[in-house]
């Protein structure tokens, strides 16, 4: 496996695979990678010829008072799971080859990053897709992929592509759970094992919600209280959102029609760590 720094080595690399009819794939995390991650590098090195895993804790998706200096970080281990998993390279680049001095464009994708999390972290998707465009004309790949894990972030990568003709096909991989059904997260290792214990309601919270609406339940606000009532249960919890919406757009009716996709979304504060979870009832 091969670690790369900078863009211009990078490019230069894909460009010479692309001459060789070689289909390239890139994972974009911000390392302190788990299984989630390793996942989505697995399904790309079935896929494609070349997997990329870039890592790289962006500072322009964090607010000030969020945990960017404290996010966890360890690239050696990082290698050998992405190593593991089947990555060829892993692009690695620095907070200055990203952001050169004097650097100011960026990218809003609208209506889709406005929602949910974009009310509570107002600049983070215009950072999201900002990083993620760089790392495509970086990467240059064929195929991308994100876990669903982060849904509202697949559908502003989604809108991204779409409405700025990139010619990157994007795939979804379906989130990976720990046994007793949390969602692996980068931000676990900040919980305490009585936050942990507690972090388990986001998930049956979702099951619930799910429950409510499969039984017969349209009206979106019993479907949000149900999923609430839950995440109450957890002692000095700070409940951002549990909502759902349509899947496709986030689109918020009175009352969901029988053949509707939604999507169930949580995000919850639990001490000073902010978990986010979602589940799809097609
Ligand atoms: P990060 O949180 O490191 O996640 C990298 C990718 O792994 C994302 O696509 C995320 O949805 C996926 N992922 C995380 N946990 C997962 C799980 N339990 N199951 C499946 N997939 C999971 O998301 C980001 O980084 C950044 O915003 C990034 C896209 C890299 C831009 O900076």
């Amino acid at each position: 496996m091969k670690i790369i720094t900078s863009i211009g080595e990078l490019q230069q690399t894909v460009d010479n695979e692309r001459i060789s009819k070689r289909r390239i794939a890139l994972v974009p995390t911000m390392g302190f990678l788990h299984d989630g991650h390793a996942s989505l590098i697995r399904k790309a090195r079935q896929e494609t010829d070349v997997v990329i895993t870039s890592i790289f804790v962006n500072p322009t998706q964090f607010a000030p008072n969020e945990d960017f200096s404290r996010y966890p970080r360890d690239l050696e281990r990082d290698m050998m799971i992405a190593e593991e998993a089947g990555c060829d390279i892993i692009f690695a680049p620095t907070a200055e080859e990203m952001y050169p001095e004097g650097f100011k464009t960026s990218v809003k994708v609208g209506i889709v990053s406005e929602k949910f999390d974009g009310v509570f972290r107002p600049i983070h998707f215009e950072g999201v897709a900002t990083v993620v465009l760089k790392l495509f004309l970086a990467a240059k790949p064929h195929r991308a992929y994100f876990g669903q894990k982060d849904y509202q972030q697949t559908l502003v990568i989604r809108k991204l592509v779409r409405d700025l003709n990139l010619d990157v096909q994007i795939d979804i991989v379906p989130t990976r759970r720990e046994a007793d059904g949390l969602a692996m997260s980068s931000r676990n290792v900040y919980l305490s094992e009585e936050n942990r214990a507690h972090a388990l309601k986001l998930f049956k919270a979702l099951k619930t919600g799910e429950e409510v609406f499969l039984k017969g339940e349209k009206e979106r606000v019993k479907i949000n209280a149900a999923m609430r009532a839950v995440l109450q249960e957890i002692p000095d919890a700070v409940i951002d959102y549990a909502a759902a919406a349509k899947a496709a757009d986030f689109d918020e009716p009175d009352f969901f029609k029988s053949g509707d996709d939604i999507v169930l979304l949580i995000a919850v504060r639990i001490g000073n760590t902010r978990l986010i979870d979602n589940m799809i009832i097609p």
